[in-house]
């Protein structure tokens, strides 16, 4: 072995960095898929069936990475995805994730179980930053973040749909894992989220609250009042199949976000990068023109290559983020970001593309 053996040279060496110093319970809990995690593994393995067809004798002198999305420009299209309680990795929370982001030039989906306030998220954040949304029964709560979140200066709303109930997640049902002191969804009503601090004979803590707030009754038709409540953009996040992404367009949803929450509900659940094109397709056939955005999985930068490739306008990064969080709060979250953008432009010299435009569909197969 070498000197630099323990060096963190790709974002999966974070991995077992941040395994390392966090309880195990609350590891489990952030490493852990639903059921017996046949879709937690098959997110990254769906990757190896895409091979890349690169060009060559093209100018690759200058790589732009740079997007934008519902007129915020980025430095790459890799973004945070909206994960709960970050103070479960770092003391300062999601204030430290938005801090990373923002230097790092990237767009952050705070969680509507974030730990810190939406203003000192804001506060701290030099980037944008989106608001994610679970569909609470208490409509007046999800009425009053909507405000609080404009107000603040968020910039879009993504609601997912993926979670009617949270999904069987048996590392956190053996922990009978519950939030530690000090760590709570701080944006909402204690009354409605008080269950999650207490363990439940077996039952994982985190499970409760959502067993009670959340809107089962939900319908597509409901995402109107919604509508009526904000003029920022909304996506729906949780979209797996071409009929759900026609219908996104139908009911004028502004983005879909491809995922099946990291593994963590519907185990065996298609991998959400062989969605990516049939969602693009279906958002056209639609007549639509919405952004396509997708999570899960993501490892490495030819990863988010493919994903452009099959028509996505961007990824978001999920565990990776935490990992750099767990290990060293904002400068790791930073550093995993320039790490995911540093091999994308790396995988876009090698395969011949200059800018996001020039990556067609053709750059990879199937
Ligand atoms: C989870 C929920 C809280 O995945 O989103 O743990």
């Amino acid at each position: 072995m070498g000197t630099h053996s323990g060096a963190v040279l790709r974002l999966s060496d974070y991995r077992e960095l941040a395994a390392g110093r966090l309880p195990k319970p609350v590891w489990d809990y952030v490493d852990g898929g639903s059921g017996d995690e046949r879709t937690l593994q098959h997110n990254a393995a769906a990757f190896d069936r895409y091979k890349l067809r690169p060009r060559v004798l093209v100018d690759v002198d200058k790589i732009d990475t740079r997007t934008t999305l519902f007129g915020t420009p980025l430095a790459a299209p890799i973004a945070l995805a909206p994960i709960a309680y970050h103070r479960l990795l770092h003391p300062d929370g999601e204030v430290a994730t938005a801090q990373g982001a923002g230097a790092a030039g990237a767009l952050m989906v705070v969680g509507i179980f974030a730990s810190r306030t939406l203003e000192d998220v804001a506060a701290a954040a030099s980037g944008p930053l989106w608001l994610q949304l679970y569909w609470l029964r208490q409509r007046a709560v999800l009425e009053q973040l909507v405000e609080r979140a404009e107000a603040a200066g968020y910039e879009a709303f993504v609601v997912t749909l993926d979670t009617p109930r949270v999904g069987q997640r048996l590392r956190d049902v053996r922990n009978e894992f519950s939030l530690p002191e000090g760590v709570a969804a701080v944006n909402i009503d204690p009354a409605v989220m008080a269950a999650a601090q207490q363990t439940t004979g077996g039952r994982p803590a985190i499970a409760a609250p959502a067993e009670a707030s959340f809107d089962r009754t939900l319908t597509w038709a409901d995402l109107a009042w919604l509508r009526a409540r904000t003029r920022k953009p909304i996506l729906v996040k949780g979209v797996l199949t071409a009929e759900d992404a026609r219908l996104a367009v139908e009911y004028g949803v502004d983005g879909i976000v491809v995922s099946n929450h990291g593994g963590r509900q519907l185990d065996n659940a298609m991998a959400p990068i062989d969605v990516v094109e049939e969602a693009v397709r279906a958002v056209r056939s639609g007549g639509g023109s919405i952004p396509v955005l997708v999570d899960g999985g993501f490892r490495r930068g030819t990863d988010v290559f493919t994903a452009l490739a099959l028509g996505a306008r961007a990824v978001f990064l999920g565990r990776p983020f935490l990992w750099g969080l767990a290990v060293d709060g904002a400068k790791g979250v930073e550093k995993v970001l320039r790490m995911a953008k540093a091999e994308l432009q790396h995988t876009m010299t090698l395969m011949g593309t200059s800018n996001l435009a020039a990556i067609e569909r053709t750059a990879v197969c199937p």
